[in-house]
């Protein structure tokens, strides 16, 4: 669906990106993930030829944008930052105006896409009464008018509420999954949308340092477990060289160590038989999010745990 080879940009003397390339496929939910100002928006731009890249490709549904712009762009919706609509007009004038550059697109269409958002319902209030986050699925329902195959969206959930970041990611992983739409999302925050991807890449400071299968980037083998003792030391001494204890580390009261998945029983009855009391053993849930976090910031993930 798109493949992107050996991007570059500068912007004077600043590269902003070096090198990226990546690739969707078809029905495929991509998280791009980075800090502000790492280049996510840059990527956009230069994937919908909005500004040229200095070196390097792109495919859109097979089509090279440079030699095949036209047919590469039909196939592709995007919100690009914060959508902007006439706040005086409804949801469903502002979404026929668009409708309206397309000479294929039928008024049917526009309350199509307004149901598949979820506005039906609110399509003949004025944009002014809305909320962020429905103004956010007016502009995925703009976003879709021209039945795209794949779409971007820059930042979705920004601003949001925990009730509206939940409507994004039910309409994402809904058009993913019924309507074999493939999705190209930003965001700063990885616990936005861990739960929506199949797939993301990292970047820092214009290069992709890390890409994957989000269960791959996870880790299937492995687990956290944080074991709660007042004999701290005495039980990191006893389990440090298991064989099934990859890693541990003593925190206050606490041991967090990352053994090979199901071992936790094990390890507790050890602790158990040398007599060390525990309070709890809790799993501690390895996400995506730690694993970013220690990707960007090369700090110690830990020093913040619960
Ligand atoms: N038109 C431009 N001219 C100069 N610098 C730019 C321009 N657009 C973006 N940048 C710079 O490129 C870097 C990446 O920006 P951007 O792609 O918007 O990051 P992100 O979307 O990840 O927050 C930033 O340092 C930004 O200041
Ligand atoms: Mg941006």
């Amino acid at each position: 669906m798109l493949e992107i080879i050996n991007i570059y940009k500068s912007f004077g003397s600043h590269t902003i990106l070096e090198d990226i390339n990546l690739q969707i496929s078809r029905g495929e939910v991509f998280g791009f993930l980075g800090p502000n100002g790492s280049g996510k928006t840059t990527t956009i731009r230069i994937i919908l030829g909005l500004i040229r890249p200095d070196k390097g490709t792109v495919h859109i549904n097979g089509y090279n944008i440079k030699e095949h712009f036209y047919k590469a762009i039909t196939c592709v919706g995007a919100v690009v930052e914060t959508p902007y609509f006439y706040n005086q007009l409804t949801g469903y004038q502002n979404i026929s105006l668009v409708a309206n550059l397309h000479p294929d697109v039928s008024k049917k269409s526009v309350h199509e896409v307004l149901e598949i958002v979820g506005l039906s319902k609110h399509s003949k209030s004025k944009v002014a009464t809305y909320s962020l986050g429905m103004k956010q699925r007016l502009g995925i329902a703009r976003a879709l008018i021209n039945d795209p195959k794949l779409i971007f969206l820059d930042e979705p959930m920004n601003g949001l509420d925990p009730q509206g970041m939940f409507e994004i990611r039910e309409l994402i992983v809904n058009l993913a999954r019924n309507n074999k739409k493939s999705f190209f999302i930003t965001s700063h925050l990885l616990h936005e949308i861990e739960q929506v991807c199949d797939k993301i890449a990292v970047i820092q400071a214009g290069k992709v340092i890390e890409q994957g299968s989000v269960a791959d980037l996870l880790g299937k083998t492995t687990e956290k477990i944080g074991i709660f003792t007042d004999s701290a030391e005495k039980a990191y001494q006893l389990i440090k060289n298991l064989d099934y204890v990859l890693d541990v580390k003593i925190i206050k009261n606490r041991l967090i160590a990352e053994i090979n998945k199901g071992y936790s029983g094990k390890l507790n009855k050890i602790l158990v038989n040398n007599e060390i009391e525990i309070d709890y053993i809790i799993p501690r849930k390895h996400s995506l999010e730690d694993y970013y976090l220690e990707l960007t910031s090369g700090g110690n993930k830990d020093d913040r745990a619960n």
